[in-house]
This record gives C-alpha cells, sequence and structure tokens, in this order.
C-alpha cells in the first residue's frame, strides 16, 4: 500500500513475532528532506533530491511547495523540485496544520522574497509547541512580524547577520535562521546551534547551493551571507529513527537482522544504550547487524538535543523496556507532552507509571494484545514494536500517523518475518 494513499481509516494487526530475521533498508531521513524541500525555495532551478521517503510528510510539504508556484515531481526515491523565479510566498492554513514542519519555509521566504505569510502552527499531540525561538531568530537579521487573523506575516527589506544565542538549541529555530542567514549581508554566528545531523544534511546542502556555512554539527555555525544561490542534486542521509525503529523490533523480538544503510556514526548514543541492554550491534559497511539472543535489561533513558538519545527515540525505548527485565525511568526533557501512547501500551498490559516528564516502566514477561490508537508516528510505531512481543492480536487503528515518517514499515517488518499485515 502506498503510505499517501492510507486512508485515516488503515488499521495495522500484529501478532506475536520473532525470532526476526534477514536485511532491512533504511530510507531518507524524514526531517532531513522536509527542510531541503524548504531550502529550495532559496534559489530559482531545478534541483534534484534523491533516497527520499514515498511518506505522507513529503507528499505535503510538495503540495505545500506547489500550492507557492514550485512544480514538484517523484519518480521512484528521486524529487524533482522546480522553483521559478517568481513565487506566492504564503502557506496557508489547511497545509500548516496539517503538518507543523511547514513554518520551515518562514526563513527561506524571508531571505529571497522579503516578505512571508505563514499560517501560525497550532500544539499536537506533543503538547504546546511554540514559535517563538524561530520569531526572536529571525528578528534579530532584521525581520519584522506581524500576526493576524492566524497567520504570521513577516517582512525583511535587508537581513543583516549578527550573532544570535538560541535560548534552546531548537532543530526548526536554527533551520529557519540558518535558510535567513545564507542570503543575509556579513557574517550570522548562531550559538547553541542545534546539532542534529540533519542539520548537517541541510548546511551540506546550502553550501553545495553556494552558501557558506561552517560549524554544521556543532553548537557554534557561522554563516557568511552571499547574495545569490543556485539549484543542485543532493542525496538525503539515511533516517536514523527508522533504523532505530527496527532494532528497536528485533529488541523485542529476538533475532538477528542487518540494517543496510544506517550510520553508526549518528546514533552513538542510541548504540550505547541498546548496548547497555543486552543488544549485539555491530556497524558493518554501510549498515549495522544486530543480534538479539536474551531478554533485553531494563536501562533508564533520559532524552536530550543531540548528540543525547533523541525524543523521537523515546516511544521505541519505552516499547522496549515494557518487556525488558527489571526497571527503567524514561525522562522527557524536549516535548513535556510527550507520554501519551502510555496509556495506549498500559491497555497491551505495560507496567508504566507517568509522573510529570517521567515515566516508570516495570518490564514484563509479555504484553498482551488489545486494540490501540497509534496517536503520533513515533509512537504508533512503537506501538507495532509491542504487539510483536504481545499474546494474541494487537490492531493498531489510525495507522495513517505511521505513514507520515514510515515508507512501508509493515513490508519491512515482514520481511524480517514479523506476523503484520494492514487490517
Ligand atoms: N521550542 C520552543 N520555541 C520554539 C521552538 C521550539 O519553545 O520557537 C521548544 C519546543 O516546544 C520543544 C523544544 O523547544 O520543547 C525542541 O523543539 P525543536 O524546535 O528542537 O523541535 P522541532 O524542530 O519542532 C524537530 C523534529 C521532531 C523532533 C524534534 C526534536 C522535524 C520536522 N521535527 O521538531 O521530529 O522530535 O526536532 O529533535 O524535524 C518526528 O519526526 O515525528 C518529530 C516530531
Amino acid at each position: 500500500m502506498s503510505s499517501d494513499s492510507l486512508s485515516p481509516e488503515a488499521a495495522i494487526l500484529v501478532r506475536p513475532s520473532g525470532p526476526l530475521r534477514g536485511t532491512v533498508k533504511v530510507g531518507g531521513a524524514k526531517n532531513s528532506v522536509l527542510k531541503l524541500m524548504a531550502a529550495s525555495l532559496l534559489a530559482p532551478g531545478r534541483f534534484t533530491i534523491r533516497n527520499v521517503p514515498a511518506i505522507a510528510d513529503v507528499a505535503w510539504m510538495g503540495e505545500l511547495l506547489e500550492h507557492m508556484g514550485v512544480s514538484v515531481n517523484r519518480v521512484g526515491d528521486v524529487l524533482t523540485v522546480e522553483v521559478p523565479d517568481q513565487l506566492t510566498p504564503e502557506a496557508p492554513y489547511e497545509l500548516v496544520e496539517r503538518m507543523r514542519a511547514s513554518i520551515v519555509v518562514l526563513g527561506p521566504l524571508l531571505a529571497r522574497f522579503g516578505r512571508a505569510k505563514v499560517s501560525v502552527p497550532g500544539g499536537d499531540d506533543f503538547g504546546h509547541r511554540p514559535i517563538d525561538m524561530h520569531l526572536q531568530a529571525l528578528e534579530e537579521l532584521g525581520a519584522t512580524f506581524s500576526t493576524s487573523h492566524g497567520y504570521i506575516e513577516g517582512r525583511a527589506e535587508n537581513l543583516v547577520g549578527t550573532r544570535v544565542l538560541l535560548e534552546f538549541p531548537s532543530v526548526g529555530a536554527t533551520e529557519n535562521l540558518l535558510m535567513a542567514a545564507v542570503l543575509a549581508q556579513g557574517t550570522t554566528v548562531i550559538d547553541n546551534a542545534a546539532r542534529e545531523p540533519e542539520i548537517a544534511d541541510l548546511a551540506d546542502f546550502l553550501n553545495a547551493m553556494g552558501a557558506k556555512i561552517s560549524g554544521a554539527g556543532r553548537s557554534v555555525m557561522t554563516v557568511e551571507g552571499v547574495t545569490e544561490l543556485h539549484a543542485v542534486e543532493h542525496t538525503v542521509i539515511p533516517d536514523r529513527i527508522e533504523a532505530a525503529t527496527y532494532l528497536a523490533a528485533v529488541g523485542v523480538a529476538g533475532g538477528e537482522i542487518t540494517i543496510a544503510g544506517a550510520r553508526a556514526d549518528h546514533m552513538s548514543m542510541l548504540l550505547r544504550k541498546v548496548g547497555e541492554m543486552g543488544m549485539e550491534v555491530n556497524p558493518v559497511v554501510d549498515g549495522l547487524e544486530v543480534k538479539v539472543d536474551q531478554r533485553l535489561r531494563s536501562v533508564d533513558v533520559s532524552t536530550l538535543p543531540y548528540p543525547g538519545v533523541a525524543t523521537d527515540y523515546k516511544p521505541l525505548f519505552v516499547a522496549m523496556l515494557s518487556v525488558a527485565d527489571g526497571v527503567g525511568i524514561v525522562t522527557e526533557n524536549i516535548f513535556a507532552g510527550r507520554f501519551r501512547y502510555a496509556d495506549e501500551l498500559v491497555r497491551m498490559g505495560a507496567d508504566i507509571r507517568v509522573e510529570g516528564h517521567h515515566a516508570v516502566v516495570r518490564g514484563m514477561a509479555a504484553l498482551s494484545g488489545a486494540p490501540v490508537r497509534a496517536p503520533d508516528i513515533r509512537a504508533g510505531a512503537a506501538l507495532v514494536i509491542a504487539g510483536l512481543a504481545a499474546e494474541g492480536e494487537t490492531l493498531i487503528a489510525e495507522a495513517h500517523h505511521i505513514a507520515r515518517g514510515y515508507q512501508d514499515l509493515v513490508g519491512n517488518l515482514t520481511a524480517l518475518g514479523a506476523d503484520v499485515s494492514y487490517a
């Protein structure tokens, strides 16, 4: 089934599975490609982006660009983005409301066209998600904003580089600032920048376009503004969260798998943690070999900005800890409200107590299959993983959330021998 066509009613049926065997290939990183598509707005011409996953979020970002007058086409995993000389710098409510990541068009639109009108993103399943840092950072370069009728209108006659200290290493704020700074006059220094591999991928893309960015992947980035950029070809980095999903699958189901395309250097902290839990992970050429022949041991996990354990890995850890030996304490430090799926795991017999931004997870010998609901992309994937270690049938409703971030989770797990199908 194509992810773009998954209806909101689609459900995934999971039966007890394992041990898993075989090879699975990781696609391009969702959280990179969405930003590369936004960065294309910075120059006219034809961009070719390779290793692009066929997921709903990419289709939606494509729709947003098309709404502005850009033409976007996919053939296999290659996306062609043709950006005209002039376009409508507007992101309407219907599209932003569907996908918060749309906010990253703000920086490039202001930098190239001097104006932008973007719907204010609302909250979501993670709770309140402000964009104050995005706006403050762009204001420091000289942009001005007004908000009315649910829209932010930005103006920037002349962006001028300066030192910007981010209050928190926000991924989105760093990206918006970076995409504005590349065309600003003079030098911008981004202090306390996010260091995620997807930021480095964006900086590589922008540098290939003619930008002058140094320090990507470090806390202090320097951007020397240029007057013009040009279209490029680029291959997206692999999705470390998708790779982590297959690690979690073999973690709960046991077995021996190869995760082709995964980059160990993007997942160091995660690999250390799963090693402590008893997984044997060996980096091989262009991938990871993973072996699990015992019940996992519980560990404590705290989410932190990169290179810490990513918040997106957390539901996967909670699923693994639900069937591990012992008690693990999971602390969420990025998104206050990101424990809502715990109730779904409890419906499957997990012993999870949530207090504020901590969850205490006591491992059970097995879970018990139940009808549950996927609240968001990663939590939905974690429920599928939990289902592998649950007696009976687990039916995950609202599986369209999963299709936002995974091209073919069902097909890939099935190829490893798991009993997973669409229902
Ligand atoms: N924050 C603010 N003000 C801002 C911006 C962020 O208070 O102006 C806060 C957020 O509320 C949050 C923290 O700062 O508490 C970190 O948010 P960040 O800006 O780093 O996150 P993001 O850019 O909105 C991206 C990913 C998320 C991932 C986070 C953290 C994309 C499209 N999204 O979100 O991925 O969880 O970074 O690594 O890149 C997903 O893939 O499903 C996903 C949600």
